[in-house]
């Protein structure tokens, strides 16, 4: 067996420079605060676990760039992505610690680290742009973009990683590539319409033939309707979908729309509980970020009440701002509109099992 040398605890993990790079700005200006420590460390902990999330999605990024996605590595995205999630909840309960420094304690050296700020977190807008954010949902701040804010060399990486397809864009194209849409004697368009216009009559009919509302909210009611008709319109008619992308209401498209929607209604078939989990995965990868945003922006709050950031911006405003802008799998967040009782679902043919490759039988 070939020999190594010994590895050594604190060389191994480079603990000699981790541990000497917490220099407190309070102490280099003669007016040291006790609490500056740890809020250089929760944030270098901060660093340290985005640049796991990193790692994780770059190897799940390389695994889609391929045109064909062997199962195997299906699951493999999906032990990655859950660990993304883990990771992210210990992310939003790490703030609480935060929190043990009190307000007044943040200001005896908040003046020393003007203008720093998250908003610059380098590693933060990366995976922003690696799960696929669309940079046109980005907030301007004094009229320029957020990349202006970082020093030349990060200004570089991150056009970079806008540039590169994204988590967002690669899956769109895999589920693009899912060849079970259409297969000879297999209607399930036609089926799922038939079943969408049914329960769509019944639903009008409940609203209208409803006892104990009044015609106001009746009309109300019928008006809400309308608009779910019309949104099921969109998912049979392509150019009412692009119109919808086109207002920035939808993202994915059609064709990927449809084999996620496919994925979710037929997700009890063995085959499809891999590419199921995925999609679920990048829905609470989304929702975790939201809930780390309204958790941060809160923090937020409480630390500086309604003044402005150090970075520059209106400080909670204009996090509370982007809790909501900032969701990157929004079509798949809204999936659930378009299901429809599974009594209804026309049954997966076993050419279409074949096609996905994940059939076993010991018929001849
Ligand atoms: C005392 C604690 C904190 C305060 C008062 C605070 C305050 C703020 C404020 C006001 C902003 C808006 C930009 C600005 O004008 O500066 C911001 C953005 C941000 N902060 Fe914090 N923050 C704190 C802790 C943290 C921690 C621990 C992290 C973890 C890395 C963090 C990450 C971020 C990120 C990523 C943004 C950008 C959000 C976006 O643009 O969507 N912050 N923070």
């Amino acid at each position: 067996m070939k020999k190594y040398p010994p590895a050594y605890y604190s060389d191994y993990l480079g603990l000699d420079k981790l541990l000497s790079s917490q220099e407190l700005l309070s102490k280099k200006y003669d007016s040291e605060a006790h609490d500056e420590m740890l809020f250089i460390i929760v944030h270098q902990a901060y660093e340290l676990w985005f640049k796991q999330i990193i790692h994780e999605l770059d190897s799940v990024i390389n695994m889609f760039r391929h045109e064909y996605i062997d199962e195997v590595n299906i699951g493999i995205a999906v032990s990655r992505l859950a660990r993304i999630t883990d990771i992210q909840k210990l992310l939003i309960e790490q703030l609480r610690i935060l929190e043990t420094m009190t307000s007044l304690d943040f200001l005896d050296f908040r003046n020393f680290i003007t203008p720093a700020s998250g908003f610059q977190s380098f590693q933060f807008r990366l995976i922003e742009n690696k799960l696929g954010l669309d940079p046109t949902q980005r907030t301007m701040l004094n009229e320029k973009g957020y990349r202006s804010y970082f020093a030349e060399k990060h200004q570089k990486q991150l056009k970079e990683s806008e540039e590169q397809s994204s988590l967002f864009h690669l899956v769109e194209k895999w589920l693009e590539r899912t060849p079970f849409l259409e297969s000879e004697g297999f209607n399930f368009w036609e089926s799922y319409k038939k079943a969408v216009i049914t329960m769509l009559d019944e639903d009008k009919q409940t609203i209208i033939n409803n006892p104990i509302i009044s015609e106001e909210k009746r009309q109300k009611e019928l008006n809400a309707h309308e608009n779910t008709r019309e949104n099921f319109r969109a998912i049979f008619d392509q150019d009412k979908h692009d119109e919808l992308v086109h207002k920035n209401l939808r993202r994915m498209s059609f064709r990927a729309t449809h084999a996620a929607l496919f994925i979710h209604l037929y997700r009890d078939q063995p085959i499809l509980q891999q590419p199921f989990k995925f999609l679920t995965l990048l829905v609470d990868i989304d929702e975790l970020m939201t809930a780390w945003r309204y958790r941060h922006a809160l923090m937020v709050l409480r630390m500086i009440g309604t003044k402005i950031g150090t970075g520059g911006t209106s400080g909670h405003d204009y996090l509370k701002m982007t809790v909501e802008k900032s969701k990157v799998y929004q079509d798949l967040f809204n999936m659930a509109t378009f299901f429809i009782p599974r009594s209804t679902l026309p049954p997966l043919p076993d050419d279409i099992k074949k096609k996905l490759g994940f059939f076993y039988t010991t018929q001849q």
